[in-house]
């Protein structure tokens, strides 16, 4: 059981920018008397004036009462300097990101507090290890790192160094509980949970792009309307700024000592050195001037259905849904007596469609002896889904692509043709989250159910990485990721020791 701290307990703030205010605002909400510091008094009085505001504009909504956005608004004052923290009995620093910053701020707070005040830093990238590590009492410090912005993004990470004392961990993330907010436990180690394992989102985007599987609009399209994200991940990197998305990616290959799974992209370096930060500077992968147009995403062109009976191979749920959606537009379909032993979804006379397995379109015909193969990109929920990502191999004939194009079509699905690299969109971006959120759980810096919860609250995840391994089921994410491994020969795609123990068990990440 985790205790928060009582809501008599006075929070202490320290830095009142963007992240800072959030947090006063979110713990004044919650009935604490809040003191925020900064070394710019401006910015506390700003904070304090834009928090007051938020409260009144809540109370306008219906949200909470008159009564208590005043009593909230009255609880935060601002504090001229840090002896006004003596009180305090949790300090949450939310100041510049630099060690030997927060290294001081801490020592001189040491020397004012008593010594059971709790501190806390919302460091996005600096070991807590660190941090604590010049401490008096390095037990009491944790990480407790929020989310922008903070009121409305509901996970925390609470993260605990070497030093840090669990009943500590266990209090931060009682309180951030009773803040309203879904904490989850992590250990110190580079990105920590959110930071680290989101990097494939970006990164295998980059890289097919690199490889010109197709543009930035088709690529978001593709992840946006099969994969189930809110937003594309080039259209997420434009909004979160390339300076900054670049300086996250390039510090945890660096704290991860070069580890090929983190490597950069230079086309995200060119967008940083050209000064296109996305929509900050009016310009990233997208445009932003009002007389430029949005890019419209790759869709084919309406294609006649052929005359050949379309056969429906698997049995499972994909297959099932694949099957009621056609029917529905009007395909009359049928069942092979046995499931095809090359794994084919459905044939339409020479035409076969595969879900992707990891291996070019190209190679999985020369594999199978078989030129008329068509791949199918993974969706979160083929039932629900509005757009598939197709690729077809070198050998396949035109004609037979357009067989499957169409009937793609006629079950409502809008199709975009990715150009034929290994793994596709959606099915190697999930497994690279998955393979990184399972190597999370494996060095023990998290639990399934935590990292799950952390890409859902922290990033909007449609799901989690490790419940969509189990959906896709652990042999088939084993086979897509050695196929990456073997198609590009890089230990980028090595496969986390935890999916091959489970693959080789049978087990799942969820029971
Ligand atoms: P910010 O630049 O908006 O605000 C920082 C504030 O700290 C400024 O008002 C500055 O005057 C004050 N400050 C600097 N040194 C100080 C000191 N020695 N004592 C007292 N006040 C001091 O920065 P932001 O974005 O709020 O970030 C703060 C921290 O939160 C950083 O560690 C950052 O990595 C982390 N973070 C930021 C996120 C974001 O999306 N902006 C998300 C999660 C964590």
């Amino acid at each position: 059981m985790s205790v928060a701290l009582p809501r008599s307990a006075t929070v202490a703030v320290i830095g009142s920018g963007a992240m800072g205010a959030g947090i006063a605002q979110v713990a004044a909400a919650a009935g604490h008397p809040v003191l925020l510091f900064d070394t710019r008094p401006e910015a506390v009085a700003a904070a304090l004036k834009n928090i007051r505001a938020m409260f009144g504009k809540l109370a306008q909504k219906g949200k909470m009462s008159e009564a208590d956005a005043d009593a909230a608004g009255a609880r935060l004052q601002a504090a001229d300097s840090l002896a006004a923290l003596r009180d305090a009995a949790l300090v949450v620093e939310a100041i510049v990101e630099n060690l030997d910053v927060k290294r001081k701020v801490f020592a001189d707070l040491e020397a004012i507090v008593a010594d059971t005040c709790i501190f806390a830093s919302n460091t996005s990238s600096i070991s807590i290890t660190s941090i604590g590590a010049a401490l008096r009492l390095p037990q009491r410090l944790v990480g407790m790192h929020f989310f922008n912005p903070v009121p409305l993004m509901a996970l925390v990470e609470v993260i605990s160094g070497l030093a840090s004392d669990a009943a500590i961990a266990a209090q931060v993330y009682g309180t951030a509980l009773a803040w309203g907010k879904n904490p989850v436990h992590t250990r110190s180690t580079p990105g920590f949970i959110v930071n680290r394992v989101a990097r494939p989102y970006y990164a295998e985007a980059l890289r097919i792009l690199n490889e010109q599987a197709a543009d930035v609009a088709t690529i978001d399209a593709v992840l946006r309307e099969a994969g189930g994200f809110r937003m594309g991940p080039f259209e997420l990197m434009d909004l979160i700024g390339h300076d900054v998305n670049f300086a996250v990616t390039q510090s945890v290959f660096h704290a991860y000592f070069c580890d090929p799974r983190f490597t950069p992209s230079l086309i995200q370096q060119e967008l940083v050195n050209a000064g296109f930060l996305g929509r900050k500077s009016g310009r990233g992968f997208y445009r932003y001037e009002s007389d430029v147009n949005a890019p419209q995403p790759h869709t084919e062109t309406a294609q006649t259905r052929a005359t050949a009976p379309v056969v429906v191979h698997g049995k499972g749920k994909l297959a099932q849904a694949l099957v009621a959606r056609l029917e529905t537009g009007g395909v009359s379909v049928e069942h092979a007596s046995a499931i095809d032993n090359d794994g084919a979804l459905l044939s339409c006379g020479s035409a076969r469609l595969y879900l992707t397995d990891g291996r070019s379109a190209t190679g999985r015909a020369r594999d199978n002896q078989h030129a008329d193969t068509i791949l199918l990109d993974l969706t979160l929920d083929f039932s629900q889904a509005t757009r598939v990502a197709v690729s077809r191999a070198d050998q396949c004939s035109a004609t037979a692509y357009a067989a499957v194009v169409a009937l793609l079509q006629a079950a409502g699905l809008a199709v975009s043709r990715l150009d034929d690299v290994p793994g596709m969109a959606v099915m190697r971006t999930v497994a690279m989250l998955a393979n990184e959120a399972a190597d999370t759980v494996n060095q023990g810096v998290c639990t399934v159910a935590d990292a799950d919860m952390a890409m859902q609250k922290g990033v909007n995840y449609p799901r989690g990485p490790l419940a969509w391994a189990d959906a896709i089921g652990l042999s088939r994410l084993s086979t897509v990721l050695g196929h990456l491994a073997a198609g590009y020969g890089e230990d980028r795609y090595r496969i986390s020791p935890l999916i091959q123990r489970k693959t080789a068990s049978g087990a799942l990440f969820h029971v």
